[in-house]
């Protein structure tokens, strides 16, 4: 394992900046395998470090989180960012932690925040084929061609001049459907209702690929382990 100056360490995992480093050490108790240091330049291991009793942030970080109604994904807009949820540290990291792929502001469920940009690449590059289940309440009942529609891969959107790949459609109830789409076009589900002729009145992402938000609550993350 490689050593670096702890000062590094600290601003990279969101701690503060190199230049609070100093101050850092004086209000909280940061130790190398028991014993406190006070020294920012210091080097250090990662997994010899502790700050008040608790191990070091790891070095990279993948959160999933129950993405609540009303935040956006993005780091430059003027609304309600989905970083704000996270921990003050978290949003200090660098490199900045960055959804993977984005829902729209007023879509609800399963996102993946991350550092880690080749993971970032693989699960959203065109060619990734991730599957994403989203459940879609409707303006008007889901008419039976729909199914065999989204399922032909024959789909031009609006504007588009490549077919949607084929996507799954299970009816729950008139109203209520279950979307199973691999792709990620900008606003692919809606889009795609709006070419049937009906509306989504409200979109919620169940999975993103092998990742479901079933036990997180609105708002809740859970750091995932990719070791
Ligand atoms: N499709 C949409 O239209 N919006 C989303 O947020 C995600 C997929």
């Amino acid at each position: 394992m490689t050593s670096k100056r702890l000062d590094a360490y600290l601003s990279k995992l969101g701690y503060c900046t190199r230049g609070e480093a100093k101050k850092f050490l004086r209000i909280h108790e940061v130790k190398e395998n028991d014993l406190r240091i006070f020294d920012v330049s210091k080097k250090v291991k990662h997994s010899s470090i502790t700050i008040d009793n608790e191990p070091l942030d790891s070095e990279s970080l993948t959160i999933l989180m129950n993405k609540p109604e009303g935040v956006v994904c993005s780091h430059d807009d003027s609304g309600k960012l989905i970083y704000s949820l996270l921990p003050l540290r978290w949003q200090n990291r660098n490199p900045k932690l960055s959804t993977i792929g984005r829902l729209d502001r007023d879509t609800t469920g399963a996102i993946l925040l991350s550092d880690n940009g080749e993971l970032n690449h693989r699960l959203t590059s065109p060619k990734s084929d991730v599957p994403k289940i989203y459940r879609v309440t409707l303006a008007h009942p889901i008419a039976d061609s729909v199914a065999s529609i989204f399922a032909s891969g024959e789909l031009l959107l609006h504007g588009e001049d490549k077919p949607l790949l084929p996507a799954k459609l299970t009816k729950i109830d008139d109203l209520t459907v279950l979307l199973e789409i691999v792709e990620g076009r900008y606003h692919q589900v809606k889009r795609m209702f709006g070419a049937v002729q009906n509306r989504v009145q409200a979109l919620h992402r169940e999975t993103f690929d092998k990742w479901d938000i079933e036990k997180l609550q609105s708002g809740e993350y859970k750091i995932l382990d990719f070791k």
